[in-house]
Parts: structure tokens; sequence; C-alpha cells
């Protein structure tokens, strides 16, 4: 309904409006018609990642239905202290953080932006506690919206689990909340904003979390361990691109950035000795782009995933990681030089319907030709079981048979699109890629917003969509629950799909058992899958599960369910 259309009455050309940080030069725009808010923030054409065709002529000079957003427009980032790299802070049961939420100065490549930090650092400041510590973070908002804080992962106390509207009021500028965070779990989690998370986690409020196990060989031994979070960031010759301000924009295929960051750099570097193994503990915060990672150079061995080891650790190839997922690697770079952490993908022209492969570089590892002192090679060779998941998992088997508990099925549904775009993604769903790894249709993407298209994950027993979904268990309760993502809807897309305060094991994708087990919070279902999934439901609340693709998450893709005190 409020696709705002040939605008030029109103609107001024971008060259005129002096957008705040814009290079003089970079007003690649002039001509289009723009609409801007009271901060002269303006709404431009999204970037264009790759040359294609995906202009529509009928398509030409819209813009989305809502007021552009960027973080304080009228502060000078020079004025702002410049964010520093994550600080490490241990910590011990009983013991209090600080975090705030504030404005930052990034500069990212040769560019200085105005974005949000926690303790003015990028990523968040790296917090890590013993397995069974019980920590307080006292949280400060002293950004420009509302917010809250969730612990993405650690099965916490409901009330501190950061979701505003399900388990607390959120958190208003100026103001503050406790959270009391408890760690059962040893694994790697991270933390984000649960409130317009397509802005916020965008903008730099994310930190990792590790839980050390007491026995000090969890994992296999390693010469050293890398903290990577992977992101991307959407920038244009003005700047930062703007978010939308009443409702997320992108909401069809959520916001891909063309700035790939690690850690919130354009590029990891680091340097190794011959024949040294490095952890590498990977998280995924990009809104919505799957990675999959290679590195050059060095054997990886898969040890871990969101909530726990595997089973059996397995030598892989590649590592695809969705948002909000979690793997810990075990890497060995054998022989010397410099080898690149890749991400190579399918990419996919929807208009001439043909697939292309595309390679970004995330990092550069230099080997030196220089031993390691500490040799672990023949450790790394040696796939190890983990006797530990496999008899927590043991008390689940009998149950991996039963019966389906509830089904959920994931489609969208298009509200009051422009119908240039219904009529082109008609043609789209003709051929489709069973993971979008990157955005083939910005043009339309920039037009879809959380008011025209809800994206809907729906009880097939009952009917029911997102909210109105109204499931209750008692703690103790273990599920089975089918989630089918379906191949013919408006837009089929892989969808993240995350639970919050349980752990699941996926035992099943498309009817074939998964042989490797490890406790999830997050799956991604691939477009047409069916993924069987048992919930251990043991911890009681007001829960959220959701697309964790933030804005499939603002266009509806939420559901909330109960877990009684058993
Ligand atoms: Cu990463 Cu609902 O959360
Ligand atoms: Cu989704």
């Amino acid at each position: 309904m409020r696709i705002a259309r040939h605008l030029a009455a109103v609107a001024v050309p971008v060259a005129l409006l002096g957008v705040p940080g814009a290079p003089a030069s970079g007003l690649q725009h002039e001509g289009h018609v723009m609409a801007t808010d009271s901060m002269g923030v303006v709404w431009r054409m999204p970037p264009q990642p790759i040359p294609m065709p995906m202009m529509l002529p009928g398509l030409m000079g819209a813009i989305p239905g809502v007021t552009p957003f960027l973080p304080d427009p009228g502060r000078d980032p020079a004025m702002l202290p410049e964010a520093v790299f994550r600080e490490v802070v241990k910590m011990a049961d009983g013991d209090t953080l600080r975090l705030e939420a504030g404005f930052v100065r990034r500069t990212i490549g040769m560019r200085t932006f105005t974005m949000y930090g926690f303790n003015g650092q990028y990523p968040g400041p790296l917090i890590r506690v013993p397995q069974g510590a019980e920590i307080v973070v006292l949280f400060t908002n002293n950004i420009d919206l509302p917010t809250a804080v969730h612990w993405h992962g650690v099965r916490i106390e409901n009330q501190f689990d950061g979701v505003p509207g399900v388990t607390q009021d959120p958190v208003e500028p100026g103001e503050s909340f406790m959270y009391r965070v408890h760690f059962r779990d040893a694994g790697l989690y991270w933390y984000h904003p649960h409130h317009r998370e397509d802005i916020q986690q965008d903008l730099g409020l994310y930190g990792n979390m590790l839980v050390d196990a007491p026995a000090p060989d969890y994992y296999g031994p390693a010469n050293g361990e890398d903290f990577l979070m992977l992101d991307d960031l959407l920038v244009d010759e003005a700047g930062l691109f703007p978010w939308g301000r009443e409702a997320a924009i992108q909401t069809l295929m959520g916001r891909f950035g063309n700035q790939l960051l690690v850690n919130g750099e354009s590029r990891w570097e680091t340097t190794v000795r011959r024949g040294e193994v490095r952890r590498l503990y990977l998280t995924n915060v990009a809104n919505t782009r799957t990675f999959n990672l290679v590195l050059e150079g060095a054997d990886l061995k898969l040890v871990g995933a969101d909530v726990s080891k595997f089973e059996r650790e397995t030598f892989v190839s590649n590592v695809v990681l969705a948002p909000a997922q979690r793997y810990i690697v075990d890497a060995r770079f054998g022989e010397p030089g410099t080898y690149a952490l890749l991400n190579p993908i399918q990419a996919i022209d929807h208009f001439n319907g043909r697939f292309y492969p595309h390679t970004d570089t995330l990092g550069l590892v230099t080997v030196l030709d220089e031993p390691v002192t500490e040799d672990h090679g023949a450790a790394f060779s040696t796939l190890r079981e983990h006797a530990d998941v496999i008899e927590d998992i043991d008390r689940y088997r009998a149950e991996f048979g039963r019966p389906v508990d509830h089904e959920l099925e994931l489609t969208a549904r298009v509200g009051d699109l422009p119908s240039d775009i219904v009529a082109v993604m008609a043609l789209d769903t003709l051929y489709f890629p069973p993971v979008e790894w990157t955005d083939a249709m910005p043009m339309m993407n920039y037009l879809s917003t959380s008011e025209n298209l809800t994206w809907v994950m729906r009880d097939t027993r009952t009917g029911r969509e997102n909210r109105d979904i109204d499931w209750r268990f008692t703690a103790g309760d273990v599920l089975k629950i089918r989630i089918h993502n379906q191949r013919r809807s408006f837009h089929p897309m892989q969808h993240p799909i995350h639970i919050h305060g349980q752990r699941f094991l996926v035992l099943s994708r498309d009817g074939v058992a998964s042989d490797n087990l490890a406790w999830k919070d997050t799956t991604v279902i691939p477009v047409g899958s069916t993924f069987d999934i048992l919930l251990e439901a043991s911890n009681s609340g007001r829960w959220m599960a959701h697309c964790h693709i933030a804005e499939h998450l603002e266009a509806g893709m939420s559901m909330v369910f109960t877990v009684d005190p058993g």
C-alpha cells in the first residue's frame, strides 16, 4: 500500500541534500528520484552487486514505503571515539560485566562510518567463562533505538532471554537492564540485540561467548585459537545504505552486504608455523548471508556445532554456516605458503536462469617455513569419538522413531508489492537454488518491507501461523517436529530456524537419517527440504522460535511456545 512511486514532484536529487558522510564525488544516483526523512537521510537505488539487468523499467525510481534510517545521521563520526578491537573478558562465577550499547566510529577499508558497538568494541567483548558459571550483565542502552540483549544458544532462565514482547520490555535509550546469564553447556555462543536486529546487529552489536568445559582434553590439542565472526555490510558511494525506520526493508531475501567482514574487518590475517593446529570458532552474525567457508592449504576437522560437540569428528572440505550458526573447526597447516580463507558460492542470475561461480576472499593465512614447536599432527589425524556426547544423546535414541508431534511449513505471503515484482517472482520460482547465497535481485528486495511481505511459519495441523501458534509443553517432554520449507511459495528461500532456551537434534533431512549428531539451536532448511528435529523441552518459560534471517523475523516469521515446569 505504501510503495511510494513517481515522487519526482516532492523528492530532491541526492546531490542537493548533502548526505552526511557522502564524498562529493559519490553521487552516482543523480537524476533518480529520492525521498528524505526529516534528518535529510535519503533513499537511493540499492547497489547492484553484479552486472545484471535487474532494473525493471516499471520499478525505476520506486522506493520502499518506509522512511530511511541511519544511526544518528546528524552526528559527525569524527566526533565519536574510534571503536577498538574486541577484548577477551575472562569471567568467573558471580562476576559482573557492564555492557553498554553505544555509538562508535568505525573505519572499514578506507572509510569511516557512524555505527554501534558494545563497550566501544568491534565485535563486542568476547566473554570467556568456565562451564557452570553464572555472571551478571548490567546492560545500558546508549543508542538511539530501543533494544535488548539476547544470549543466543545459552539455555538461560526465561526472564533473561532478552526478547522484547516475550520475556521483557525493550530497554529504551538511556535505560538499563540486568541479565543473569548461566552457562550450563560448554561451547561457542553469541549475544546480539533482539529488537530491530536487522539494524542493530548489522551496525555492529554482536559478540561471542566461549564456555570452557572443565576437562582439559574436551577438544583435541591445538596450538592456538581464532574466533571468526562472519558478517557483511551494505555500503554505496554515499556511505552505509539506509535501513527502514518504521519497518524493515529487504524482507524478501534479507539484507545482503556487499562488503564481507570477519570480526568487523574487511580481511582476517594471521601467521602460523608449519604444522600448526588452530582451533577456529566460527559464528555467522550476518543478517541473511550463508557462508561457505574454504580454507586453502589447511586440513579441516569439524569438531563442534551450536550447543555441543559432534558425536564424532570428521574431516571436511568446507563449512556451510547460516546466520546464527556456530561451528568449531580445527585447521592444520601442513605446508608453508600464503593461503586464502574463501567464500566460494554459486550465484544465480535470475533473469537468464543461470548459475555462475563467485568467490570472495575473507582472509589470508601465512604459513611460515618454520616447524611448530609442539606438533599435534598425530592427534589431529586421529578422528576422536566423543563418548560424552554419544552418552548424552543415548538417553534420547528411543524417541527417534516416535511419531511426529508437530509440523511446520515455511512459506511467504505477499501483500501489496508492486505488480511488476509479483510478475517477476512468478517467473523466478521456475528455477530456484536450494540456498540463496547472494542477492541476485536487489531492486525487488529493496522494495520489500515487513508491511508488504509476510514470511510464514504455519502449523499444518491447526492452520495457525506465526504468533498465533501456541504450543504448550512440559519440561521433560521430548518432541519430534517436522519442518518443511515449501518449494512452491511466492519466493522460496532457505530459512535458518532458531529455537530459544532449549536444544535439539536434527534427526533427518528429506528422510535421510543423520549419522553424526550434535546438539543445535539453529538449523538451516533449504528450499524444498523437510527436516525432522527432536526437541528437548527442558527449560520452562515462554520462548520464541523463528527464522534467523533478521528481515524474515521482522516480516513475521516467528512463533512462541510455552514450556511449563515439570
Ligand atoms: Cu540469535 Cu532469537 O536469536
Ligand atoms: Cu527466513
